[in-house]
């Protein structure tokens, strides 16, 4: 079955995930300097920048920027006004997107802050931040359900929240084993996403990695205006 997988994921990454000349050298540039390879899949990088398209959005935020392939990739669903903030706690991490960003011609409208989520994220909300258009988070695991509270807070109604790795790499599907902090967060995380009564949600499941696993990039819509329909 993970072969037929594989197959798949590559029949659809072939002709329709290709990356731009900036994403590949960053992708380059990023392994030279000895990141891992945990960036968005291509397949998923494609999918996040044409939901980010459909948005239009003006403001982005993204929680965990890595070498800044992801961040490239919303980036270019920019307008010229647009703005994206991309948290990013490792300084190795950061200084590597900076320098991708400064070679795709993109520093201007992409803003690196450096430091632990959960407090730039407090932070943000303590000095009242304009709200977010579309927030993608893609950081550690274990806390993606305290996140999801400062998401909430850094929208609008409408903003399309997108998260990645929904489906956890290890265990039994729906059931971590208690000591793999970032599967029990993980499926906390899912669990918050369909009772919460402001949020509307599908993880949607996408084939990933050189052997065609099965994992979910999240789409979820904040307080919708219909919420009696
Ligand atoms: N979005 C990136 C991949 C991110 S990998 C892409 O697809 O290109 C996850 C990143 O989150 C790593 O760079 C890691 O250093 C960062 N990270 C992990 N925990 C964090 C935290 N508590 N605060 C900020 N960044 C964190
Ligand atoms: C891994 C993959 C991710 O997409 C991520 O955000 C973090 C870690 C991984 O494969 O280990
Ligand atoms: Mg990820």
């Amino acid at each position: 079955m993970q072969e037929r997988n594989r197959q798949v994921k590559d029949y659809i990454c072939t002709p329709f995930c290709e990356d731009p000349p900036a994403m590949e050298e960053a992708l380059k540039k990023s392994r030279e300097a000895g990141l891992k390879e945990i960036q968005v899949p291509q397949n998923v990088a494609k999918a996040i920048y044409l939901l980010a398209k459909l948005v239009q959005p003006k403001r982005i935020l993204e929680i965990g920027t890595l070498g800044g392939y992801s961040a490239l990739w919303l980036a270019k669903a920019l307008g010229p006004e647009g703005k994206l903030i991309t948290l990013e706690c490792e300084a190795k991490h950061a200084q590597v997107a900076k320098e991708n960003f400064y070679f795709a011609n993109v520093s201007d409208q992409i803003e690196i802050r450096l430091g632990d989520a959960s407090i730039l994220l407090e932070e943000m909300i303590k000095v009242k931040e304009a709200p977010f258009d579309l927030i993608f988070l893609d950081a550690d695991k274990d806390r993606y359900p305290d996140y999801l509270k400062f998401c909430i807070n850094l929208s609008r109604p409408g903003t399309l929240i997108l998260s990645d790795n929904l489906i956890p790499k290890r265990g039994e599907i729906g059931q971590p084993d208690p000591r793999d902090n970032e599967a029990v967060g993980i499926y906390a995380y899912n669990q918050l996403l369909a009772e919460h009564p402001q949020l509307e949600s599908i993880p949607l499941s996408m084939i990933v990695g050189e052997k065609g696993r099965v994992d979910a990039l999240g789409l979820t819509i904040v307080n919708v205006a219909n919420e009696d329909f």
